[in-house]
């Protein structure tokens, strides 16, 4: 029998805004954690009268998890974006999200359509983007925030002319110079990708254009890979028609086709010169999540989380999250094995269905590796990711934490500052208990996978995407 509350709980607004100085805390936190974990996640999906159609539609809220000596803060706050500024004025939605549009009459349609205006609604990840707090979505234009009081300062104003309306929200950061590197797609009669530098300092932002990749029709692409010499984008069969798209005005979601006659492209470029290193193809697939990229011997390594198709996209529709108990696909963890000229081939890294991944970046990220961390589900997928599981790339040996009831979400790896090995640290995770109707902060050793602590929240978090932990100075 289900319980009488269940992870749909994770898709319930959550309406107050709150500061607390400490959370009650079971355990002992490590005595070396010191700093600040930022979660980013949708808060509500209602808008007035109006309901956002998709998970990743809701209107951003930011958490704030501070470590200090023995004691956990927590603060919330909805980011103040241009959407959320228009949702509480009009009680309507104003801009166009993933999958939710606002009504609007056919000629303003076409008009904001063919010059897009961004509601900026920053729900997917927290950055550090030329020396500012960002939240960041899939739009081209972050929002920074205060890091101490999570106040919106605005929208960060690119001043370069770069045009482009699909980002990642996920850059890369390069280890030589701190320069953020991202891709953003051009959408036009000669669409392209762009693969893109924003210098590290805290002057004017302005990104320079590295790489132009063609595309007659764009791929949906929510993050790529980084090597030590390249960055790998994977174009899968799940495309944009640009004119369509200009045309009918609809919402990004509702253009993109799934065609399974197209390959996934992989397309390397040259970190520094721009130039591109080669193509390789594969079978049709999707991915929301690359994991890590590496080189070996002339050959190029991209781990990513696989689905078969695009039915994880119509899966988190909010009609579907709250009728049904879990997502009909999960990801597969697989390594693709890139030979420029020859086709990609692929081996499957883990029998642990995985998403929303982390590993150790600053020590591991374009390099060969051993542990990936991330939110599972069991093997008859009916239920929603219920664990923590963490992957050793190596053996596809994997460690679980679960307890009943209870709904993880992404698990951020915190090295410590004296870890001798890939796994010395934590992973924190913010895991929503639905019994309690309440949230918590977990905190696990990375290397044993065994609870260290946590820290209580009195009310529940509703289920976000991302988020960064910095270290005490960093912010
Ligand atoms: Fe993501």
């Amino acid at each position: 029998m289900l319980p009488e509350v269940d992870h749909r709980l994770g898709f319930s607004p959550l309406e107050r805004e709150f500061e607390i100085d400490a959370l009650p805390v079971e355990g002992e936190m490590p005595p070396w954690l010191r700093g600040t974990l930022f979660r980013n996640g949708p808060g509500t999906w209602e808008a007035g009268e109006s309901k956002m159609r998709h998970w990743f539609d809701g209107l951003a809220m930011l958490h704030r998890f501070g470590f200090r000596e023995d004691e956990v803060s927590y603060a919330n706050k909805y980011l103040r974006s241009p959407q959320y500024q228009h949702v509480r004025r009009e009680g309507r939605i104003g801009y166009s999200e993933f999958a939710t549009d606002p009504c609007r009459s056919i000629f303003k349609r076409l008009t904001s359509a063919f010059s897009p205006e961004f509601g900026s609604n920053a729900s997917v990840t927290v950055h550090k983007l030329a020396g500012r707090f960002v939240a960041l979505t899939e739009t081209p234009l972050p929002v920074e925030f205060d890091p101490e009081t999570l106040e919106t300062v605005g929208v960060l104003e690119y001043r370069d002319g770069v045009e482009g309306i699909g980002t990642s929200p996920h850059p890369h950061t390069d280890p030589k110079s701190g320069d953020a590197l991202n891709t953003i797609t051009h959408f036009s009669r000669t669409s392209e990708y762009r693969v893109f530098r924003l210098p590290a300092g805290t002057g004017t932002p302005r990104r320079r254009i590295v790489s132009r990749i063609p595309a007659r029709e764009p791929a949906y692409m929510h993050s790529f890979g980084q090597t030590e010499r390249h960055v790998v984008l994977a174009e899968y069969p799940l495309v944009v028609n640009p004119l369509k798209m200009l045309l009918t005005g609809r919402p990004y979601a509702e253009n993109l086709a799934w065609k399974p006659e197209r390959p996934t492209r992989f397309h390397i470029v040259d970190r520094e010169s721009g130039e591109r290193a080669g193509v390789c193809e594969a079978e049709g697939f999707f991915a929301f999540h690359h994991v890590n990229a590496f080189e070996r011997d002339g050959e190029i390594f991209v781990d990513l989380l696989a689905y078969p198709d695009d039915a994880v996209i119509r899966d988190h529709y909010m009609d579907a999250l709250l009728s049904r108990r879990g997502p009909t696909a999960a990801a597969e963890l697989r390594r693709y094995r890139l030979r420029p000229g020859k086709s990609a081939s692929y081996e499957k890294l883990s029998d642990e269905p995985l998403e929303l991944p982390r590993m150790n970046y600053e020590a591991r990220n374009g390099r060969d590796y051993s542990y990936v961390y991330g939110i599972g589900q069991g093997e008859d997928q009916a239920s929603w990711p219920d664990r923590l599981v963490k992957v050793h790339v190596r053996d596809g040996s994997a460690l679980v934490w679960r307890e009943e009831g209870c709904y993880p979400g992404e698990p951020v790896f915190v090295p410590a500052p004296d870890g001798r090995s890939e796994d010395s640290g934590v992973v924190l995770s913010v895991v929503l208990d639905a019994a309690s109707e309440t949230s918590f902060l977990l905190v696990l050793d990375a290397a044993s996978f065994g609870e260290v602590a946590r820290a209580r929240v009195p009310h529940h978090i509703p289920f976000g995407f991302h988020g960064q932990y910095f270290g005490e100075g960093e912010t």
